[in-house]
C-alpha cells in the first residue's frame, strides 16, 4: 500500500473483534513510530505495550472518551520523557502508528493522553518514570467496522493558502 493510500483511508475505529494482535504487528508498529521525527533527534519516547485484559479494563475505565479500549486487542502508551517538544514529538510517533495499523489491516484509534486528569493515573498504573508524560493511548484491535466510517474532512481548498493566509 502506498502511504497516500493508508493516509487518505486510515479512520478512527471505535470497535473491535475479540481477535488478538500478533506480537510481531505490535513490534512493526512501535518500530515505526520510533523512527518518527523529532526535536533536535532526541527521541524522547518510551511505548508501553498493553494486551492484559485487567490492564486494558483499568484504562478503559478511567479514560472517559477511551472507554472502547477494554475491547481492543492491544492499547499502546506513547509516552515522552518531558521534554520541550515531548507534545510534538510524541504526536509525531503516535501519527505514524495509526498509520501503518492501516497498512497493516488494523483498526486504530488515538485516545488522549496528555491534559487528560487520568494521565498521572495511566503513568503510575504502567510504571513509567516520574519525569515521563502520557501523550497518548493508542487502540489497536481488528474491526469488521474498519472503512465504515469516514468522517468528512475540509476541503483542500478550504485550507491551502498560497503565499499568504
Ligand atoms: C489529540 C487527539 C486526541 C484524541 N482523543 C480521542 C479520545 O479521547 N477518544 C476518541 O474516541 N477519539 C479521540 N481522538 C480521535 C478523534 O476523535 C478523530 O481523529 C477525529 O474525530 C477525526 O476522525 P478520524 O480520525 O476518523 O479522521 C483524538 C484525536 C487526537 C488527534
Amino acid at each position: 500500500m502506498q502511504a497516500r493510500e493508508a493516509i487518505i483511508k486510515r479512520r478512527s475505529v471505535r470497535s473491535y473483534i475479540a481477535k488478538p494482535v500478533p506480537q510481531a504487528l505490535i513490534e512493526d508498529l512501535v518500530d515505526c513510530a520510533r523512527l518518527a521525527p523529532s526535536a533536535r533527534n532526541v527521541q524522547p519516547w518510551a511505548f508501553v505495550a498493553v494486551s492484559d485484559k485487567e490492564t486494558l479494563s483499568r484504562i478503559a475505565g478511567f479514560s472517559d472518551n477511551g472507554r472502547f479500549i477494554s475491547d481492543c486487542g492491544c492499547c499502546i502508551a506513547v509516552f515522552c520523557q518531558e521534554t520541550k517538544y515531548y507534545l510534538e514529538d510524541g504526536s509525531a510517533a503516535t501519527q505514524n502508528i495509526l498509520i501503518r495499523a492501516y497498512d497493516l489491516g488494523l483498526a486504530a484509534c488515538w485516545v488522549a493522553g496528555d491534559k487528560k486528569p487520568y494521565a498521572d493515573e495511566a503513568r503510575k498504573l504502567l510504571g513509567a518514570p516520574d519525569d515521563y508524560k502520557l501523550v497518548s493511548l493508542v487502540a489497536i484491535g481488528y474491526s469488521e467496522t474498519r472503512d465504515a466510517t469516514l468522517p468528512t474532512k475540509k476541503s483542500l481548498e478550504e485550507v491551502l493558502h498560497w503565499d499568504k493566509f
